[in-house]
């Protein structure tokens, strides 16, 4: 971990780390990295909308996880174990957005599927001007939620999310971000108090270059849009 980052506080962590249900909740360390790009890889990469619409390659596989490597150096992710096997259950990656910082900028992006990922993202925080409507110079950004498919549908994605919020309010942010374009997950951000600052539909969007198509088969995305919802803290 960069020793210039700023580090959440233990007190923080206490509100986040422990038990639920049959789980156990725990901050992602070092050395929990290897099975948690795992669990990335093999869960979250093929069931996640934006990603197997884009047509993945072993190449952007490479360039998504480099991502999440750079995400869960602000050591906001965490991740629940089955209590009994110790198995992998769900892992929430969370970062620091930081105004005129882009921690990003060292990756050496190839791969058309992530060039259309920053694209995307790009367009819709253009909308959604975080830093400008809420006066501030950082935000914490949900990155992704991903429950290996045998412990889905027992609250775990929400639950991390409930204590990621009373975990990011007690670091001092002011708002947490996110982009939905699961359906579930749009319900479960919708109870629990996100609102939705503006949307993009995936039939429509292009490349603002070319003006070509992001998603080349529109059928296949029909009716999904990305949306951008916000969690302000009081
Ligand atoms: C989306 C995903 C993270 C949900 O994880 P989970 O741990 O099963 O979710 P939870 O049990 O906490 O449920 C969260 C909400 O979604 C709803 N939900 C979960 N699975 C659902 C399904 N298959 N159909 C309809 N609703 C569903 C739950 O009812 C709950 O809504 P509620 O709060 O209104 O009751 C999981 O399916 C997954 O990893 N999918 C692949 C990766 C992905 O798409 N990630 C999300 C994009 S960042």
């Amino acid at each position: 971990m960069g020793s210039l980052r700023k580090m959440p506080s233990e007190e923080s962590y206490a509100l986040i780390e422990g038990d639920f249900k049959n789980f156990r909740v725990k901050r992602i360390t070092d050395k929990d990295i290897p099975k948690v790009l795992e669990n990335i890889e093999l869960y979250f990469i093929p069931g996640e909308i934006t990603c197997s619409n884009l047509g993945l390659t072993d190449q952007s596989v490479r360039e998504f996880l480099d991502v999440a490597k750079i995400s869960i150096q602000d050591g906001l992710g965490f991740y629940m174990e089955d209590k009994e096997t110790g198995e992998l259950a769900c892992v929430r990656l969370t970062h620091r957005m930081r105004k005129g910082v882009d921690q990003f900028e060292s990756l050496d992006i190839q791969s058309k599927s992530m060039f259309a990922v920053f694209e995307i993202f790009d367009k819709l925080n253009k909308i959604g001007k975080i830093y400008e409507r809420y006066g501030i110079d950082e935000y914490a950004e949900f990155f992704l939620v991903s429950t290996t498919p045998k412990y889905r549908n027992q609250g775990a994605s929400k639950e991390l999310y409930r204590r990621s919020l009373d975990f990011l309010r007690a670091e001092g942010f002011k708002v947490a971000k996110v982009f939905l374009s699961s359906p579930w997950t749009v319900a479960g951000t919708k109870s629990l108090g996100f609102e939705e600052l503006g949307s993009l539909s995936y039939e429509t969007v292009r490349w603002s270059e070319s003006g070509e198509l992001i998603f080349p088969d529109p059928e296949k995305v029909k009716g999904v849009n990305l949306y951008l919802k916000v969690f302000v803290f009081n």
